[in-house]
């Protein structure tokens, strides 16, 4: 068996996310007006993560013509499919040190020209090689986005509206997402690869300029010792806020010597509390299978008796890519008021159930390999138990793992270490996709593909344990309030 259940906790004194270890209650967070300032912060963090979706689901659709325009041997197909991966990996562990360095906004300028210019190299690409330095470039700007856009939006929003911000991201995501499968449907002929990949660059240069005029984080600032720019930046996104108070909280949370931490700081045992947190929750993101559907959607279908492309296009358009949007949409309202811990307990059950269910409708159906043709004529009844098991999976997983997951990393580490962090945890997330994406139909084949949903659902109910003894609840408090989570003693 390829994956082992990850528990990051195992080995790191565990931190039990009791209710009585909570911080003394903290004042609660009020939401104060939403300034045109907020407006651009939300936009930033919409278009990272619409760019993350689409530059992550649009190869499947471009492959066909890619391949037609070039000859290319199965090696240099799978080098094109997955360098997006190892380019996000490699961008989200660098950006951790350059939103350190520079400051986010800066670090959100860098994604968007890696987007435009990775969009650009990737569409005018005369040969294989370039296209493939077109999806490393690419692949570069979705892991950068994917640690700044976050980052920049939980320290830019107010408290109480922290979750509805990070969360905004994810429903980004999901938007590029189903974006690229409607763009994968329409443009199917030859040479529109070209088009279906250089797209991007559009909104790669809208992001550039809107980053531009963004206001920088007021954190970065105060932690860079620039007070009185931070004044500035958090007048504009919390024009009700005390703001020398608010900087003075910033200031003692941030206080203890040096500005910003080294890699042997923020891998410190220091942070063995809130480290296993977040590195168990990126890694539980992904080996409960969420991207295994996304990119296989397809094969799934055609096994469930989905037999025209026409009709698997559509059931993959809509009950993965739409249901994924409107079920984030729906959690994105919940989010600030439900609790994030209660959000991926509830999340994980139904992930859970639902992973069950497929794996037993999976004993009356055979998922075959790339590209062959579906058993029946028509979906079964264990090919409809699929699609509604499956829908119910994406529900559960937009409502809990897919926007949590990336508001929790953002809001648990302390200042100083933040950036190098959330950049360990989102590299983890990404190699953690990697692995589920690649070894997906060898685990079909090795163990069936019952046996690998139920692989699933078993990691699931692993994860929904872990999270309920390692994970604390965070929802409407400062960052600053959230570090006191921690200060309990050691166990
Ligand atoms: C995950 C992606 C996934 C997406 C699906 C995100 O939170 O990080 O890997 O494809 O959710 O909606």
């Amino acid at each position: 068996m390829r994956f082992r259940p990850a528990i990051p906790g195992i080995g790191c004194p565990p931190h039990r996310a009791s209710p009585r270890r909570r911080p003394p209650a903290p004042a609660p967070a009020s939401a104060g007006s939403f300034t045109a300032w907020l407006g651009v912060v939300l936009v930033v963090v919409l278009f990272s993560g619409g760019l993350f979706g689409y530059d992550q689901g649009v190869i499947s659709g471009a492959l066909t013509g890619i391949k037609s325009t070039f000859t290319l041997s199965p090696l240099i197909v799978e080098v094109v499919t997955s360098w997006v991966t190892l380019g996000a990996l490699l961008g989200a562990l660098a950006a951790g040190e350059i939103a350190d360095r520079i400051g986010r906004k800066r670090t959100v300028l860098i994604a968007g020209a890696l987007f435009t210019l990775g969009a650009a190299v990737q569409s005018l690409a005369p040969d294989p090689a370039i296209l493939v330095a077109g999806r490393l470039i690419i692949g570069a700007g979705v892991g950068v986005a994917a640690v700044a856009a976050p980052l920049y939006a939980a320290e830019l929003s107010p408290a109480a509206w922290r979750g509805r911000f990070v969360s905004s991201y994810q429903l980004a995501i999901t938007i590029g997402i189903f974006l690229a499968y409607l763009v994968d449907g329409w443009l199917s002929a030859n040479e529109s690869w070209r088009v279906m990949l250089g797209a991007a660059a559009v909104p790669g240069l809208l992001l550039f300029i809107v980053a531009l005029i963004a206001p920088e984080s007021p954190r970065w600032l105060m932690k860079m010792s620039r007070r009185a720019d931070a004044a500035v930046e958090l007048k504009k996104v919390s024009a009700d806020a005390d703001v020398e108070s608010d900087l003075d909280s910033i200031g003692s949370a941030l206080a203890r010597g040096s500005s910003r931490a080294t890699w042997g700081e923020a891998l410190n045992p220091e942070w063995r509390k809130p480290l296993p947190v977040g590195l168990g929750l990126a890694i539980f993101q992904q080996v409960t299978g969420i991207n295994a559907i996304i990119y296989y959607a397809d094969q799934i279908f055609g096994a469930a008796g989905f037999a025209s492309e026409a009709s698997r296009t559509s059931v993959t358009t809509w009950a993965v890519g739409g249901v994924n949007v409107l079920a984030t949409l729906i959690a994105i309202g919940f989010i600030d008021h439900l609790g994030h811990r209660r959000l991926l307990l509830t999340g994980l059950v139904g992930m859970t159930a639902s992973l069950l269910v497929v794996g037993g409708a999976f004993r009356f159906i055979t998922l075959t390999a790339p590209g062959a043709a579906a058993a029946t004529a028509g979906p079964s009844v264990a090919g409809l138990v699929t699609l509604v098991g499956l829908v119910a999976f994406i529900v559960s997983f937009a409502f809990s793992l897919g926007p949590v997951v990336w508001t929790v990393i953002n809001e648990i580490f302390p200042g100083r270490i933040r950036g190098r962090a959330v950049a360990v945890c989102t590299a983890v997330n990404w190699g953690s996709a990697f692995l589920v994406s690649q070894f997906f139909l060898s685990l079909v084949d090795g163990i069936g593909s019952s046996a690998t949903f139920w692989l699933f659902a078993l990691l699931s109910f692993i994860g929904l344990v872990w999270v309920y003894v390692y994970v604390p609840e965070t929802k409407g408090q400062t960052l600053e309030q959230i570090q006191s989570i921690w200060k309990g003693p050691a166990k």
